[in-house]
Parts: C-alpha cells; structure tokens; sequence
C-alpha cells in the first residue's frame, strides 16, 4: 500500500491546527482560567507554552516525519525505529493510540451537543430560557438527566450523536488528504471568520445593565490579563496551566506524530509546528479569552462567573452563552454562530484523535482503510455509550482524567527522553533542521534535553507520589457512582490491554523497525 501524502504544505499546517483548536480553546481554557485566577494563571501557562508547548511540537514533528520515511504512522513503529535495540519501546507507544481513542470516546459526545445546539439555536428552540436556572434545566433535559417541557428522554441527544459519529467515520474513511485535508481546509478559515465575528459582537457589549456598572467588558478583560500574585504560590495552577498547554496544543496525545508522517523527507518541519501553534495560541488567547469570559462578566458580574465556572465545565459556554447571546438582536444567528463554531472546532480535532488508531491497523496489519474505519468504527462506538447512558455519575470526568491528563503527560515523558536522549540531541537537531525554512534559537536545544524532560519528570513524579494513590481508591469519588466509575476503568484497561496485544501481534507477524539512529 502506498503511504499516504498531504496535498500541500498549507493543507497540513491546517490539519494539524484543526487538530490543536478544538473544545479545548473555546470551553476548557476560559474553565481553567477563571478557576485558576485568571491573570496568574496565564503566567504558567506562556511559561509552559515555551518550555513544553512548543518545544513537544517540534519532538513531534519531527519524530513523525522520521518515523513516515521508515513506514510507520504511529508510536510504537516509530518508537522501535528511533530505538530499534530495546525490544520494550514499542509497547510504551501503545499510549500513542490508547490516548486518543481515550479522549475521543467522551469528546464526539460533546461535539454531538454542539451541533445539536447549533440546531437548537437557529430554531430558537431554547428562546425563553432567558436565566442561568433554565437553561442548566435546558441541558439537563437534553441529556436525559430529568424529563421536562424541552425534551424527554435521550432520545435527541442520541440522534445527534449518531449523526457526528457517522460524519466522523466519513471524513476517515475519506482518507488523509480527501477526507482530512479537505475538511480542515474549508472548516478553519470558517471557525476563524465565526470567531473573530463573535468576538466583536462581545466586546463592543460594553456595560450591558448601565444600573450595575461594574458588570462590564473591562473587568472580564481585566480578570484574565491582571496577575492575582497570591495564586502563583499554589501548585494547582501551575498544573492547571500544564495541562491546558498540552491539551491546547494536541501535543503529548500521539496525534501530531501520525500526521507528521505523511510529510516526505523534505518537507519543513520547524516552521510548520511553530506556525501550527502560534495558530492554535491566536485561537485560544485572542478568541477563546475574548468571548466567554467577558460576557459572562458583562452579563452576570465576577463573581456570578466564578461560580459558574467552578460548577462544572460546560456551564460557561452551553449555559451562560446562550443566555447572553439570545438577549442581542438577531440573537438566535449569534447562537448559531456560537455553536457551530464549536462544533467545527471539535470534529477538527476529533477526526485527529481517531487517525493514529485507523493508521495503525493499516500500517501494521496491512488491512484496507475502509476495513480499518469500520473497526474503528465499532470499537469506539461501544466506547462511547458509557459517557452517553452515565454522564451525570461522574463517567465523563473520569475518562477525561486518564486520556486527556495521564496519558499526555506520560506519553510527552517518553518521547521527549526517546528523542533527546536515547535518539541523541546531536542528531535529532539535525534532524528537526533538515529541510528547515528557519533556524531554531540555539537555547532550544538546551530547552529541549534539559528542560522539558526535568518539568515532565517532576510533574509525574509529584502527581504518582500525591495524587495516585487516592485516584486510585477512589477517595474523590461519590459512593453510588462507584460502580460507574470501576466499570469504566476496566474497560479503558481491557482496551489497553487488547493494544498491547495487538503491538506484540503485529511485530511476530512480520520483524521490523527500521534503521534506528540510535547506538
Ligand atoms: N487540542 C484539542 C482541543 O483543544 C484536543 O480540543
């Protein structure tokens, strides 16, 4: 089979962002901000975008581009190649596909919402849902957690998650460049006209209620851009702030290196990630920190939205927003915009999340990439249905917990000591710098072996050390909800074990690897 290529230089810079911009940039960052401080959590946050946003984009550029030229769209190949003597790296990969399937199982869900109140809101289906009450009532409803006047049952919800799921499975099925490419191309400049649309409308809201002044624009602004110093003492924020950059970035999931490999051996790979994350930076700061937090501020006032965001992490955008949006004129359009914008950031980033898992089983078992969708297809769905039949016990929390926060951090750990390391600093530089359009500052390199791998090491050290033990018994969790939770964990370990088993299958069947650099 030939491996498959990217159409253009642009067509897989804008993958890559679709796969960075995402829920994550519109509905998690504001979450994290506001929870955190605001202004002091944004300090760890740039910190963290340059020792280990940035500097992982490139690890994974560049190790994907090097693992595609040996054949391999995934981790464990690519993890054999770059180490071909240890016959234990590949299973370390595994988390390379685990993670993302991890996260995309409870992610479509809340994409499928998204194009539901996409829906909703040019229907005006939530028109007179004019209080934070009724519209939290709204989406309780929708999720089948209590029956009332807007809808009975899951029904609906269920309708518009077959819908996102079977798009999904389309755009995969459609391949790389057919499917991923064109997808991305058209989606992004769209969600960036929507945004930049909505962010005008917000912040020329200036001072909606003139009888409560201080509930205005500025103040939301000035919450996320003025330091609170007292916050940066807590270790919390600055994990907060960790997790944000990787979750933000798609970096540390395993997705950037399957994409990267469709690059032939000349292609650019240091400007291509930085650009693919200054892109995903502008989406995320300039959009996602100008839209849900200052009209939150302007409508309700701080510390309304402080509360809001502590009481969960859709209460901001599926609540708040559609109460302030249907209050403008020409409210249910903003509504729509609201949403749909969200929905293409989502299935920008979900088709990228289900690639490495379709790509292993094409590279590693030869099977066809309509067979490969299929499996996929099948796997995943019976995934999914916990975070449909039991969010509200805590299911989607918990799955977000081991894919979108463990995994990354684990799998970051790996590769950046893989590539530095073990792959040597000499020769990966080199590396990232073949068929370079710039030059990377030196102190990159010094960022790169030292630093990224001490902050990831004692970040893990000091999570395995303090919070572990207590996940683990379940302290946090609530005691009718245990069964949920236990169930969900063995499933998400059964899966594992079945991709471990699959990584030794494929490597008995046929010996390979590769030239490793390595000595
Ligand atoms: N990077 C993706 C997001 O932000 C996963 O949602």
């Amino acid at each position: 089979m030939a491996k498959e290529q990217w159409g253009s230089r642009l067509g897989v810079i804008l993958a890559v962002a679709g796969s960075a911009i995402g829920l994550g940039n519109f509905l998690r960052f504001p979450v994290q901000a506001v929870n955190n401080g605001g202004g002091a959590f944004m300090i760890p946050y740039f910190l963290a975008l340059i020792l280990l946003g940035i500097p992982l984009m490139w690890i994974e550029w560049t190790i994907g581009r090097f693992g595609g030229g040996f054949g391999h769209s995934t981790a464990p190949g690519m993890f054999h190649t770059l180490w071909n003597k240890n016959r234990f790296i590949k299973y370390f990969g595994v988390i390379g596909i685990f993670g993302p399937i991890v996260i995309y199982i409870y992610y479509i869900y809340v994409e499928s919402w998204l194009l539901g109140y996409s829906v909703f809101a040019l229907m005006g289906k939530y028109n007179g849902c004019t209080t934070v009450e009724s519209m939290a009532a709204f989406l309780n409803q929708y999720h089948g957690l209590e029956n009332g006047e807007h809808f009975h049952g899951i029904s609906t919800a269920y309708i518009f998650f077959l819908i996102t799921f079977g798009l999904n499975i389309w755009i995969l099925y459609r391949g790389v460049n057919k499917g991923i490419e064109t997808v991305c191309k058209y989606a992004l400049p769209v969600l960036f006209v929507l945004a930049a649309f909505l962010t005008v409308r917000v912040l020329t809201l200036g001072t909606p209620n003139p009888a409560i002044p201080e509930n205005n624009i500025a103040n939301g602004l000035g919450y996320l851009w003025n330091p609170d110093w007292s916050k940066l003492g807590e270790s919390k924020t600055w994990l907060a702030a960790t997790g944000q950059i990787f979750f933000t970035l798609s970096v540390g999931f395993g997705i950037i290196l399957t994409y990267a490999s469709y690059l032939s051996r000349k292609d650019d790979v240091a400007l291509s990630g930085l650009t693919s994350a200054v892109t995903n930076e502008t989406a995320e700061v300039i959009f996602g920190g100008s839209i849900v937090i200052p009209a939150a501020f302007a409508f309700f006032g701080g510390a309304a939205t402080l509360s809001f965001a502590a009481g969960g992490p859709f209460n901001l955008g599926f609540v708040t927003m559609p109460v302030v949006l249907q209050q403008l004129p020409l409210g249910n359009l903003f509504g729509f915009a609201w949403f749909f914008l969200l929905f293409l950031a989502g299935i920008t980033s979900s088709i990228s999340m289900a690639q490495p898992s379709v790509a292993f089983l094409e590279d590693e078992f030869g099977i066809t990439k309509p067979r490969a969708s299929m499996i996929f297809a099948i796997g995943t769905f019976v995934m999914t249905q916990p975070s449909i039949f039991w969010n509200g016990k805590g299911v989607i929390g918990e799955i977000d917990f081991w894919g979108g926060t463990v995994c990354l951090v684990i799998f970051a750990t790996i590769e950046t000591v893989l590539f530095a390391w073990v792959f040597g600093m000499d020769k990966a530089w080199m590396e990232l710098h073949t068929g370079s359009d710039i030059k990377i500052p030196r102190v990159f390199r010094f960022i790169i072996k030292y630093i990224t791998p001490t902050i990831l090491l004692l970040i893990l050290l000091s999570w395995f050390w303090s919070d572990l033990p207590g996940i683990l018994k379940m302290e946090k969790v609530a005691e009718d909800n245990v069964p949920y939770i236990l169930t969900t964990r063995l499933m998400l370990l059964g899966f594992l074990v079945i991709l471990v088993y699959l990584v030794w299958r494929a490597w008995k069947n046929k010996p390979q690897g590769g030239t490793s650099n390595a000595t």
